[in-house]
């Protein structure tokens, strides 16, 4: 049976690392925005599934920054952790840090925070259980999530009131 609660340290990803090489480059010499776009969204999946031991699907990207480049040479560095659960759908903030592989030097190069809807056997949105934040950071994550869900709706709310005027 689905428990009612989890943990953050249940589903988390601390350190999935992946190494650069001229094949990950953009025209500039840079890594690809999309190859760490396509790796953070299979991160995520599998933490909101570890979660809600269910299918998911990614329903919204929001604040996805970066922040500095990185290129060949560098290790990626990807962690991911689940921020907040409603009754459906799920919250995980993602944090790439680059790693110089030989001077070890780490450079944050982007952070952002997916939305995933678990959804059940008839392929509509299904319960999860809920986050239980246990350290101060997982806490802060876990009110601010709240935060970014309701500036969601308010944005969505006035672009739909904007439209009928
Ligand atoms: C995400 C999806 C399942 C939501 O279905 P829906 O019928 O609109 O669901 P509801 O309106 O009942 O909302 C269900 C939950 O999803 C959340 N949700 C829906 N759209 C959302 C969005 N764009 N961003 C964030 N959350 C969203 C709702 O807030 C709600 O959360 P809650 O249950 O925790 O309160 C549906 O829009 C979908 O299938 N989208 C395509 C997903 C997909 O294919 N992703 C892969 C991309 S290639």
């Amino acid at each position: 049976m689905l428990p009612r609660k989890k943990s953050v340290k249940e589903s988390r990803i601390e350190d999935y690392t992946y190494r650069i090489f001229s094949n990950d480059l953009n025209s500039q010499g840079t890594v690809f925005g999309g190859l760490i776009m396509s790796t953070l969204d299979r991160i995520a999946l599998v933490i909101a599934e570890r979660h809600s031991q269910t299918v998911c699907v990614t329903a919204s990207v929001d604040s996805m920054h970066f922040l500095a480049p990185a290129g060949k040479g560098d290790n990626l560095i990807f962690q991911a952790s689940i921020n907040r659960a409603w009754k459906s759908s799920m919250e995980i903030g993602v944090k790439v840090t680059s790693e110089h592989a030989h001077s070890g030097e780490k450079t944050h190069i982007l952070s952002a925070y997916f939305t995933f809807v678990a959804l059940g056997k008839d392929k509509k949105p299904t319960k999860v259980p809920e986050v239980v934040p246990e350290s101060a950071e997982e806490k802060r994550r876990f009110a601010e999530a709240e935060l970014r869900r309701e500036h969601r709706k308010r944005i969505k709310e006035e672009i739909h009131a904007s439209r009928d005027n």
